[in-house]
């Protein structure tokens, strides 16, 4: 559905006071995406045009906004936060269109279908202002605004000036309001300051139409796509109605979870169908896991790509690395920071790997670490090998060509070099360049003293017996006595 004379406003100035943190509740995340973004995203992808009212922290929200949407997004300002009333005041300079789409920031839920339903019985009934309502007679959601209406007059009634029962009137604001340019404006001077919180308020706009028999329009929607956050108890509650979608919407495209409850998907992730996901394993940022991929339990992947049939076994960590096809990562691998693990390759346990290529087919399997490598094709890196790649100053890079055999317990000291089908031995430490197919042995010559294990132990057995018995001492040196 087009909404060619539509615009958008956010309200997004509020100072998030009920959520105690001292910072503004539009960047919170709730799958990996702030907060602010979610109306955002709703009208651009209707191709609605936005503006945003900040104030309270706008750098951060600015900046947040910025990121993902450029300069899309027209910013007002509200100096003070005099109520959601004067919020919408301060985006008069920017209504071009005939329509003014206003939407609270803080309720990241709202389908294009709620807005798309609206938009068409407010144009159906040529209202003057249209809104959105929800059910809910629960205590819990005594704090939204009530829809109060007779046969000639509605009006909507902030909870703190409600004196009639919650549990008779359900019919809650949800915070979405489609409003006729042409009232907005002449209704602007017409909002008076609340007599209870001395806040300007965007519902009495409600009144002010039916006072003048104007035609105000209600769509319903369900409570739960409405919800708004104000707490961190509702921004969890929220979360949990998001995090089911996802993983619902992954089930539908073949991806198995072992126990779905308890899996973090972010919203920028992809998973492809014959995927298992096990439990706990969170798949953050924007992650991409191909088919047939399984990703352990408690394992965390952040902004990676993952190609198809690779496994990363449990308790793995991974971000910002791109991970091959047939690939075995974990348990219990640490694998960041722009590092490259080719096709066929192996990082196994206690493994990690930072800044770093694991070519096709190499394998690093145990208590191993490579820092700033580039590691060829079919290397095996033996257990408990770890490059050097700092001084105390500077980075360095350790290169381990194609076929390369690295002994177990090697140190690497970068810079360094491994030419092609070289070898080094268990417990080298490598300093200089390895020839091509040259054997590095770097230790110290294993010296055998014959006899000499034994004489030690005897030694030992009688330091030991004197010291744990001082008694014996005494009958030793009494027998010396008797003896002399
Ligand atoms: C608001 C509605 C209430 C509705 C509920 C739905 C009003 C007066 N009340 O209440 O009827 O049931 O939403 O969730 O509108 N903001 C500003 N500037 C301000 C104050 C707020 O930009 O001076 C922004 C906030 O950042 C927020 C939005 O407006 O994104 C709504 O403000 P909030 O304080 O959350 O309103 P509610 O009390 O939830
Ligand atoms: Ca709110």
């Amino acid at each position: 559905m087009a909404l060619k004379d539509v615009q958008a406003v956010i309200l997004a100035a509020g100072k998030s006071s009920r959520f105690k943190t001292g910072k503004t509740k539009l960047v919170e995340k709730l799958c990996g995406h702030e907060m602010i973004l979610y109306p955002t995203k709703l009208f651009t992808s209707l191709n609605v045009p936005v503006s945003m009212v900040v104030g309270f922290q706008k750098e951060l929200i600015e900046e947040t906004i910025e990121k993902h949407f450029k300069d899309s997004v027209l910013f007002v300002e509200q100096t003070e936060q005099k109520g959601t009333g004067d919020a919408i005041k301060t985006s008069q300079p920017t209504w071009t269109k005939d329509h003014i789409l206003v939407m609270n920031g803080d309720m990241p839920l709202v389908t294009p279908e709620i807005v798309e339903t609206l938009y068409a019985k407010h144009k159906a009934q040529d209202a003057a202002i249209s809104f959105v309502t929800a059910h809910n007679c629960e205590p819990t959601a005594s704090h939204y605004g009530r829809v109060v209406q007779d046969d000639n007059s509605v009006a909507i009634v902030e909870a703190k000036e409600f004196a009639g029962d919650i549990g008779e009137n359900c019919c809650i604001n949800a915070g979405v309001y489609l409003i006729k340019r042409t009232f907005l404006e002449q209704s602007m001077e017409k909002l008076t300051q609340s007599s209870v919180t001395s806040e300007w308020y965007i519902t009495d706009l409600v009144k002010i139409a039916s006072d003048q028999k104007l035609t105000v329009a209600t769509t319903s929607a369900p409570f739960d796509k409405i919800r708004g956050i104000n707490t961190f108890k509702e921004l969890w509650a929220a979360e949990q109605i998001l995090k089911a979608e996802i993983v619902k919407y992954w089930m539908d495209h073949g991806v198995r979870f072992s126990i779905a409850h308890n899996v973090q998907i972010d919203r920028g992730v992809t998973i492809g169908a014959g995927s298992s996901i096990e439990s706990g394993a969170q798949l953050l940022g924007s992650t991409i896991v191909g088919k047939n991929c399984s990703i352990g339990a408690f394992s965390l992947i952040k902004n990676t790509t993952i190609a198809d049939n690779t496994t990363i076994h449990a308790h793995t960590i991974v971000s910002d690395t791109t991970i091959g096809s047939n690939v075995e990562v974990g348990p219990f691998s640490h694998v960041w920071q722009d590092s490259v693990i080719q096709d066929g390759a192996a990082v196994g346990n206690f493994v990690e790997i930072k800044r770093s290529t694991i070519g096709k087919n190499s394998k690093a399997k145990h208590l191993t670490y490579l820092g700033d490598a580039v590691v060829g094709s079919s290397v095996n890196i033996g257990a408990g090998t770890i490059t050097c790649n700092y001084d105390g100053t500077e980075k360095h890079r350790t290169r381990i060509e194609d076929g390369v055999f690295v002994g177990s317990n090697n140190t690497l000291v970068a810079p360094v070099t491994l030419k092609k089908k070289s070898f080094t031995a268990a417990g080298s430490t490598i300093t200089t360049e390895v020839p091509e197919g040259a054997l590095a042995i770097a230790r110290e010559r294993q010296v055998n003293k014959d006899g000499y294990a034994d004489k030690i132990r005897n030694k030992k057995t009688d330091a030991e017996q004197e010291k744990s018995s001082p008694f014996l001492g005494a009958v030793k040196s009494k027998s010396f006595e008797n003896n002399q």
